[in-house]
């Protein structure tokens, strides 16, 4: 069963999609199972940038079927704008394929999500306000209407109905805000059913089908293990799980169909929102700035400014357990250059002087945990962003690489020090 799994080990952000984009190169199916609008997927191909939110990032290759699976929360007129942005770009999109089970995100959902964030203040999570939170939470309560929904206009108004008696009520009562008007959001989406409709199918069967043909399937994680929501830093997480194990649900396949995890980290981390961040840099260091600067470091999705911080090997080796990694690719190796010394994570210290060497569990520990670095020395110098072997980088990012290799425990597969679809360093055992 030729299944790969591409992950975030992070807060997300990491260059998930540039290397989905990369292995899609070798791939018949490329699955989101999780996420929606939240995500922001670079990737630049020749010079045109791409910036994806629902649509998978195997879509750039004419020979990917590109699935939005189950497991997704999806906005149609987003999924639609986005459609119509690729074909502006002369993508041929007529191949995307999305689960009749996934959810749909609605207009209650994205309006709930702004006044819960407005109403917690200063304890806010510092969500996207796309909804998903709201859209995940309906669809456990069992209230959550689906794109299979559409097809049958009155099953659709049945339970928009049912939906907005609640949701006006809430919206009205706690949050003193206008009721939604039924036949408006009605209008606006079934509006949208002849463009849906080519694209609704059976994705869990169309998976089962490539993955039983011994055709190659890559699925392709939004978000990242920190942002899950049973395994990150709760409550700072997002509303599904992107880990590896999250496929199972978010695609509708077993364990057994998934034989190479890939974990990708950033070179040193970042976060958008609040949380937690034990190795987070502080604000009136220079060095904050010059990450932000060199490595653009603002949110694809909403323009936010990245948090920046050096890398975290504790967290980083916990991600390779919780997703069971065989191995991980780093990115952004370039934004270093300049820096004389680099700092790692190895290990923390607690405010009682407990030595931790994984993550603790509790989150008041986690708050309050000293990092415990190692430093190692810079390269002062640009990387060759042509460069095909880790050889031919310089001896001390070469050094940078094989110490995160040997903390974690996994091989490293790719390095990238650019942000094109060549500017990568591939290892031999991963080509
Ligand atoms: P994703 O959400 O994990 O797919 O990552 P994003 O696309 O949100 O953020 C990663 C950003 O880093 C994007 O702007 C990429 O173009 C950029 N990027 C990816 N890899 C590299 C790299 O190796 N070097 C540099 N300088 N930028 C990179
Ligand atoms: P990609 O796929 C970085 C963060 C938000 C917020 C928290 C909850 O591009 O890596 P949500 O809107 O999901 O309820 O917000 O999760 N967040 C992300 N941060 N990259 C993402 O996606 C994110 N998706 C959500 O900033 O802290
Ligand atoms: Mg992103």
């Amino acid at each position: 069963m030729p299944g790969t799994v591409i992950i975030g080990t992070q807060w997300g952000d990491e260059g998930k999609g540039r290397f989905t984009d990369y292995l899609a190169k070798e791939s018949d199916l490329v699955v989101r199972f999780q996420g929606g609008h939240n995500a922001g997927h670079t990737i630049i191909v020749d010079g045109q940038t791409f910036a994806l939110q629902l649509v998978p990032s195997g879509v750039l290759y004419p020979h990917v079927t590109p699935i939005i699976g189950n497991g997704v929360v999806v906005d149609p007129a987003v999924l639609l704008a986005e459609v119509d942005m690729l074909e502006s770009k002369g993508v041929d999109t007529s191949r995307l394929k999305l689960s009749g089970n996934a959810h749909l995100i609605m207009p209650y959902h994205q309006e709930l999500d702004r006044m819960t964030e407005r109403y917690l203040g200063r304890n806010k999570l510092g969500t996207t306000k796309r909804g998903i939170g709201p859209a995940y939470a309906d669809k456990a309560l069992r209230v959550g209407i689906r794109v299979q929904d559409l097809l049958d206009p009155k099953i659709f108004r049945e339970k928009l109905d049912l939906a907005l008696r609640e949701k006006n009520g809430v919206l009205a009562k706690v949050y003193n805000r206008l009721p939604l008007s039924g036949d408006e959001i009605a209008e606006t989406y079934l509006k949208m059913l002849p463009r849906l409709e080519p694209m609704i199918s059976d994705t869990v069967f169309l998976v089962h089908e490539a993955l039983e043909a011994d055709r190659p399937v890559l699925f392709e994680g939004a978000q990242a293990t920190y942002l899950d929501l049973d395994h990150g830093t709760y409550p700072f997480v997002t509303s599904s799980n992107p880990i590896a194990g999250g496929v199972c649900t978010g695609a509708g396949v077993g364990p057994r169909a998934i034989n190479r995890i890939i974990g990708v980290t950033k070179a040193y981390t970042t976060r958008v929102g609040a949380g937690p961040f034990p190795t987070e840099l502080a604000e009136d260091d220079p060095i904050s700035d010059l990450i932000v600067e060199r490595g653009h470091e603002f949110g694809t999705n909403t323009g936010r400014r990245r948090r920046p911080g050096w890398l975290d090997l504790v967290m980083l080796r916990h991600a390779v357990r919780l997703n069971t990694c065989t191995e991980v690719a780093i990115t952004k190796l370039d934004v270093l250059a300049p820096l004389e010394n680099l700092k790692l994570c190895v290990a923390y210290e607690g405010e009682d002087g407990t030595r931790y060497e994984h993550v603790p569990y509790h989150q008041s520990v986690l708050h309050k945990v000293r990092p415990v670095f190692e430093t190692l020395p810079g390269w002062s110098g640009e990387l060759d962003r042509n460069v095909e072997r880790l050889e031919d980088l310089p001896t001390a990012a070469q050094d940078y690489v094989r110490f995160v290799e040997d903390y974690i425990g996994v091989p490293i597969s790719f390095v990238s020090v650019g942000p094109a679809r060549e500017q990568c360093v591939v290892m031999p055992r991963a080509a």
